[in-house]
């Protein structure tokens, strides 16, 4: 056993697929870049935890437990020194590269106690600010390669707060067969249910895993995006690259060169509570960020309303545990796909058989 096995079964871990398996040890968004200005803090929750964002005056993100290790205080109350954080309570300041405390003003003369601020791996990408709170099993957030295309335009719309897992979320998202029932009007019509045929596999993400796509997935859509001047027969292209992250790219066949790029990512805030963040990539220049996220708030409200009302909350992994059928293969790949992960997290394991999950 190698020093890295020793270290992980001291933790409690015993392999790297109890390290892939757990949300904690992922990346995952907790806010909105813009939202947090230099010198600016803010309440994020993440897995159940609480987490203090903050900004230094040079511009860098933190993320902290939000607990001062003084005496509890919320460290989100506090204020920005420069590059320290400054608790509320006792004005102790942390330093932002080591969360070193350096300074405690009731005790001027003292040597400074050791403690130190809990602090937990930050990046920015996607207009998010992205955390994780155990060991990072990914150097980066999932791939997003449309965002990178300078000809589309950029757009975070959320977030949007339900009380729905992540699981439940991310199937809705690839979920052709509720256009017509849920979106009546906008993303497909009452009058024409039926989902045509389409292909789902794996495919390389391109950062050492494999995840989902679905390709030909074939939908006429009353109105495809907000700027369509016409209903459109829109092919879609989904895919899934970690267990809460998704993204789908709409190409309406009535607007020629028009693109849609649409990424979910899902924030767990506990395993049946959830917040979720929008990015779109788009080639509509045209109209304001309040008319873009219009149309992705009205569309997801539509959502919650089903995804707060699915019984069990959590997704059970059961083969026999709801019925499925053959337009249902994308969601059927993303189950399997977390049954080989040996994913716990918002889900019914494959071992609770379909009568006992009505305890969820
Ligand atoms: Fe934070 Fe005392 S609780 S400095």
């Amino acid at each position: 056993m190698d020093r890295a096995h020793r270290r992980l079964r001291r933790r409690n871990v015993s392999t790297a697929a109890d390290l892939m398996r757990d949300p904690q040890h992922d990346w995952h968004p907790v806010g909105a870049s813009a939202a947090l200005a230099a010198g600016a803090t803010q309440a994020a929750s993440l897995l159940g935890r609480e987490l203090v964002l903050w900004r230094d005056a040079e511009g860098r993100c933190h993320a902290w437990d939000e607990r001062c290790p003084h005496r509890g205080a919320r460290l989100s109350l506090g204020r920005v020194d420069g590059a320290n954080l400054v608790c509320r309570y006792h004005a102790w300041a942390f330093d932002g590269r080591s969360a070193a405390c350096v300074q405690v003003p009731a005790q001027p003369d003292s040597p400074l106690p050791a403690a130190a601020a809990r602090a937990y791996a930050v990046c920015e990408a996607y207009g998010l600010i992205w955390a994780c709170i155990g060991r990072p099993q990914h150097t980066a957030p999932p791939p997003f390669p449309e965002y990178a295309n300078e000809h589309l335009r950029k757009h975070v719309c959320g977030p949007y707060v339900l009380n729905a897992s992540g699981p439940r979320i991310v199937e809705n998202f690839v979920d052709m067969a509720h256009f017509g029932t849920v979106h009546d009007g906008i993303l497909g019509s009452a009058a024409q249910l039926q989902v045509c045929r389409y292909d789902v596999g794996d495919f390389d993400v391109g950062d050492g895993s494999q995840g989902l796509i679905a390709t030909r997935c074939m939908a006429w859509q009353p109105q495809p995006n907000s700027v369509a001047a016409q209903g459109s027969e829109v092919e879609y292209t989904y895919r899934i690259v970690r267990p809460f992250s998704a993204m789908l790219t709409k190409l309406p066949q009535q607007q020629s060169g028009f693109i849609e790029a649409i990424a979910l990512f899902v924030q767990p805030l506990g395993e049946e509570r959830s917040q979720v963040w929008l990015v779109l990539a788009v080639t509509d220049f045209a109209q304001t960020d309040e008319e873009l996220s219009a149309f992705q708030d009205r569309i997801f409200e539509q959502d919650i309303g089903i995804l707060e009302n699915q019984l069990p909350k959590r997704l059970p992994l059961h083969p026999r545990a709801e019925v499925s059928v053959a337009c249902d293969r994308m969601s059927l790949a993303y189950r399997d796909y977390l049954r080989r992960l040996d994913w716990r997290y918002g889900v019914l394991p494959a071992s609770v058989a379909p009568d006992a999950d009505t305890a969820s």
